[in-house]
């Protein structure tokens, strides 16, 4: 039987999102965290990262001509929560968290060597939704460690997982 929840508890019923590593610059490099990632054009290519206006990265964004999303491996999971707790007003997250800044071909935002995926984005549009801002990007470049393995990267939604078994 079914009983009605509340939006919360509606919301807390999806099983996690893909965690990624979102970098900006303006002069100085910022990383933020984020599960609120997504893909939402095939042709062109548009990816788009919510990010609530109460981060530092929120105002970065807005001035921003680009940005980068890098997908980090579940080893990675102590930098990524250092940048997803730490702010970027506060600390220089490369220095906090230990990852290596890497130039990007195509755009100003710095690229995350420790990530075996990094994602060039130019921002095309910004869709305002509730407690959250839509930064969508085109993607310009990409690239991806050979050896890369979906089975190592982080979902998040309250804790962070890995990917379950292939059912189709
Ligand atoms: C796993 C995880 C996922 C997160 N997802 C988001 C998100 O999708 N959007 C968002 O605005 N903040 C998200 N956050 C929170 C920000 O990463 C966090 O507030 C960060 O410290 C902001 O940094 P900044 O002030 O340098 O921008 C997440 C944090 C964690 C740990």
């Amino acid at each position: 039987m079914k009983k009605a929840i509340d939006a919360q508890e509606a919301e807390d019923a999806f099983s996690g999102f893909p965690v990624v590593l979102a970098t900006v610059s303006d002069g100085r490099d910022n990383i933020i965290t984020l599960a609120m990632c997504h893909v939402f054009s095939f042709k062109p290519p548009l990816i788009g990262i919510g990010v609530g206006p109460a981060r530092f990265t929120h105002g970065m964004l807005k001035g921003a001509k680009d940005f980068a999303v890098n997908v980090p491996t579940k080893e990675l999971v102590e930098a990524v929560d250092i940048c997803g707790t730490k702010s970027g007003r506060k600390v220089e997250k490369f220095a906090a968290s230990g990852l290596t800044r890497e130039k990007a071909e195509k755009i100003s935002a710095p690229l995350i060597a420790e990530c075996p995926v990094n994602i060039e984005c130019t921002k095309v549009k910004e869709v305002e939704a509730g407690d959250h801002t839509w930064f969508i990007g085109e993607i310009v470049a990409a690239r991806r460690e050979e050896s890369f393995d979906v089975k190592d990267t982080l979902l998040y939604w309250g804790e962070y997982r890995v990917i379950g078994e292939r059912v189709k």
